[in-house]
């Protein structure tokens, strides 16, 4: 499966982390940090073995829309970034297509703390606009997941959309949720540009 991420020249560094596409070798560095309750808490899947997890992480779909954060040649975490088509008009939808993506985002417990996922989200910001040249960048979370909307705050994006009970928790709780968005206007008059 071709994805827009293949046009990027991998690897790429930032001041301590590479982030490259994901491979099947990723599979059992990620599980062992995905595995956790504290993790898996908070995701779409919480697969509960390592086959189970194999298999998610394997379809063509998933691997051509993940990333992996390396410190020290480590796997510390790993990015979703999921172009998608605007909504548009149907006279103009061809305008639309393929100029926004979805960003999430995992951090290894252990590596918590350390602004790792702050440093990987930014340059995954910079790659949507100037690689990608993407025109809008947006992110969910439950509004309980803190540490998730915190980074988004972190990294400069837009709080727009605070939704009532409308996710339903795994727990069987239906909980709020949070969407976050950032522009490309506002990524190139962000401060210190
Ligand atoms: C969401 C998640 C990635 C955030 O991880 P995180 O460790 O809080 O984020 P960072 O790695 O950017 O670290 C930020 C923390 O390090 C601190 N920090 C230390 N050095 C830093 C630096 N150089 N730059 C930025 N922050 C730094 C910050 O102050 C912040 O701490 P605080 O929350 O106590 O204020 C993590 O909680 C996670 O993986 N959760 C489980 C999966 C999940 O929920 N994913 C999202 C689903 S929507």
């Amino acid at each position: 499966m071709t994805s827009l991420l293949d046009d990027i020249a991998w690897p790429v560094h930032t001041a301590r982390l590479t982030l490259r596409p994901v491979s099947v070798d990723d599979v059992e560095p990620t599980w062992a940090y995905r595995r956790l309750e504290s993790v898996g808490h908070w995701l779409t899947r919480a697969p509960q073995t390592l086959l189970e997890y194999r298999t998610q992480f394997e379809a063509p779909e998933m691997l051509a829309k993940s990333l992996v954060i390396e410190l020290d040649g480590e796997v510390v975490g790993d990015l979703m970034v999921a172009v998608a088509d605007a909504w548009a008009q149907a006279e103009i939808a061809d305008r639309a297509r393929g100029v926004q993506a979805e960003l999430g985002w995992v951090i290894d417990p252990g590596r918590a703390g350390h602004g790792y996922a702050t440093e990987a989200v930014r340059e995954l910001l910079r790659i949507c606009f100037e690689d990608l040249g993407l025109l809008r960048v947006t992110a969910a979370c439950f509004s309980a997941n803190e540490a998730s909307w915190r980074l988004m705050e972190r990294v400069g994006m837009r709080r727009e959309l605070h939704s009532v009970r409308d996710s339903l928790h795994r727990s069987g709780e239906w909980l709020d949720g949070l969407g976050y968005a950032l522009l490309a206007d506002d990524w190139r008059s962000r401060p210190g540009t």
